[in-house]
């Protein structure tokens, strides 16, 4: 997601840092030790590894298959890795590949799929519009043909809303022109309003804003269905209406609550809605969602079903609540939330802690004396006794290079400066170069407990767009790439945030109308499996 470093100071003094203003959010005059250098050209080191793999066999597709040595096109074929690497090449100065990824760009076609897929309107635009959109601005603004290339791509999503809806179908079929009819979920059509409404700051041309911003009102005005701000993650484009009531701050859903508050600061709108969504959101959530396990007292976020039970589940995608949170509370001055952040931030880190590879599993679960409940069987003996040892159990082992917990881990250094998260930033750059790394790349594994696991054939495209890039400026200068200057979409990608205000939102939650539903806490007998099957591991950033 980033080029020299001579012009992108040049835009941080542009953007002064808002320091001495009530709504900082990195702590003021932060400094790297001097040791840091050496771990963040370690990270350097990997990203060109990462990306010289990708480069060798499969330059111009989505991704490389690093140990079968194969190109794979999962997302359309228009060169997922190039586009989503931009903003993490131009930040780390590697000024090579982003000529080399600039010359790639301005001969991609977006008006038709080069696979037989149908596009999905969420990825492509937090890969493609966000990368595109990202190294525009880091680059100075002066490659105007990736604001074309956006639009182009824009212009086809666009399509999703083409029957009359606000609520954006999930994809579009580029042959035929034509929305594919599903129901969608929050997530999906929530988390569209940073790049959508920047690419109307840039082309002039407001619908793409108005769509966007459309969708999480709509999402929004539903609140009431449930806890106030808690939208269940099931939402039908055709009128609108929620499908089901499963609430989780992971994938599904995550995003939708992520942007609420990063639309807010990217914006400065004056519709309080966003950011009164939010910290509605956040309200409710310490009021029903957060719990703490019976061993260790790690604190976390559990999800609620359609039965209204609770699950106390975790997960990989979920983890980016603590940055988020960080983020939020600094923005509103909310001490409450900042401290419960670095709670569920350590809680999430305590996931990565207790395995073998000391990287975290993609679903865990917990014990509290709320319940043991996960909506699936009771935990083995195996489970139990991990359990009695780290404070949560893993029910989904494999780690598939996701950024989340290095994510809030970053978030977490910038707002503290506590070295700690130096040390778990450097924790997680050896086990990656132990355990990921295959004869020219890396890659995911299926087993973080298991030092000798297999390896998963896939270099997802989001490991040099997250992961490295939070890594990387975990160990940089902080006032490059400040949270006050901008605002991460995401996929990680950086968009130029405006002088924050003094705090975000009318001072008003969101009431309650219809909370007629009482949560039923475990442990309580088995439940038939969910009967709209919504609680699906979606594989959402
Ligand atoms: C960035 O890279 C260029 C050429 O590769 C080099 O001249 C310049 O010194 C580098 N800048 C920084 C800040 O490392
Ligand atoms: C980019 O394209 C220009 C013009 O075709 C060419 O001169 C240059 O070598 C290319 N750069 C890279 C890094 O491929
Ligand atoms: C703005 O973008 C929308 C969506 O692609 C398009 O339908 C409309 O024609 C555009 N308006 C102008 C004035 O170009
Ligand atoms: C959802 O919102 C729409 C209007 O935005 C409204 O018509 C509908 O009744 C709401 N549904 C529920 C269940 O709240
Ligand atoms: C901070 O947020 C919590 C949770 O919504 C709320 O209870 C508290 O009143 C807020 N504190 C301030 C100072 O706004
Ligand atoms: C979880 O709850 C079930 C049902 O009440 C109970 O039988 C089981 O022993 C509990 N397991 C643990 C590990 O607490």
């Amino acid at each position: 997601m980033r080029g020299a470093y001579l012009k992108l100071f040049a835009i941080c003094l542009v953007s002064a840092p808002a320091v001495v203003q009530a709504g900082y959010v990195q702590l003021p005059g932060l400094e790297v030790p001097s040791s840091a250098a050496a771990d963040r050209d370690s990270v350097v080191r990997i990203f060109s590894q990462s990306y010289n793999a990708y480069r060798s066999v499969a330059f111009g597709h989505d991704e490389v298959a690093p140990v079968s040595q194969k190109p794979l096109d999962p997302r359309n074929g228009w060169g997922a890795t190039i586009v989503d690497a931009m903003s993490t090449m131009y930040i780390m100065n590697l000024t090579d590949f982003f000529e080399e990824a600039l010359n790639f760009t301005q001969t991609i076609d977006f008006t038709e799929s080069k696979t037989s897929g149908t596009v999905s309107i969420f990825e492509s635009t937090i890969r493609y519009l966000g990368g595109l959109i990202s190294a525009y601005e880091l680059s100075g603004k002066q490659h105007s043909f990736l604001i074309d290339k956006a639009k182009q791509l824009a212009d086809r999503l666009s399509l999703g809303w083409s029957r009359g809806n606000t609520i954006p179908f999930g994809f579009v079929d580029f042959s035929t022109n034509q929305p594919i009819i599903q129901t969608s979920n929050i997530a999906e059509a929530g988390t569209l309003t940073l790049e959508w409404s920047r690419l109307s700051e840039y082309t002039g041309n407001d619908t793409y804003r108005k769509l966007a911003e459309g969708s999480v009102l709509k999402i929004a005005s539903n609140v009431t269905y449930l806890y106030p701000g808690l939208p269940g993650q099931g939402i039908d484009p055709a009128t609108g209406n929620p499908v089901g009531g499963y609430v989780t701050w992971g994938g599904g859903s995550d995003s939708y609550f992520e942007y609420l508050i990063k639309y807010a600061q990217l914006s400065n709108t004056n519709n309080n809605v966003f950011a009164d969504s939010w910290l509605t959101a956040v309200d409710s959530s310490i009021k029903t969602l957060v719990k703490t396990s019976t061993i260790g007292n790690h604190v976390y976020l559990a999800d609620f079903d359609d039965q209204r039970l609770i699950r106390h589940v975790g997960s990989h995608l979920a983890c980016f609540y603590a940055g988020n949170w960080l983020l939020g509370g600094k923005l509103t001055n909310n001490d409450t939330i900042v401290n419960l952040a670095l709670q569920l931030n350590d809680a999430c880190w305590n996931t990565y802690a207790g395995d073998a590879t000391k990287i975290g599993p993609e679903v865990f679960a917990y014990i509290s004396s709320d319940g043991n409940f996960t909506g699936d069987s009771n935990p083995s003996d195996d489970q139990i006794a991990f359990y009695q040892e780290h404070g949560y159990y893993i029910t989904d082992a494999v780690y598939v290079q996701r950024p989340e917990v290095l994510e809030s881990n970053f978030y977490a250094w910038r707002v503290t400066g506590d070295p700690v998260y130096l040390q778990r930033a450097q924790s997680a750059v050896a086990s990656f170069q132990t355990f990921l790394s295959t004869p020219t790349g890396f890659t995911g594994i299926y087993d973080v407990n298991n030092p000798q696991t297999e390896k998963i054939d896939e270099t997802e495209s989001f490991w040099f767009a997250e992961v490295l890039k939070y890594l990387y400026l975990t160990f940089d200068d902080p006032s490059h790439i400040s949270l006050d200057d901008y605002v991460f979409n995401t996929e990680a990608h950086p968009l130029l945030a405006p002088k924050a205000e003094s705090t975000y939102g009318s001072g008003q939650l969101i009431p309650s109308t219809t909370n007629k539903f009482v949560l039923r806490p475990g442990p309580l007998p088995a439940v038939s499996p969910l009967s709209l099957g919504l609680n699906l591991n979606l594989g959402l950033l």
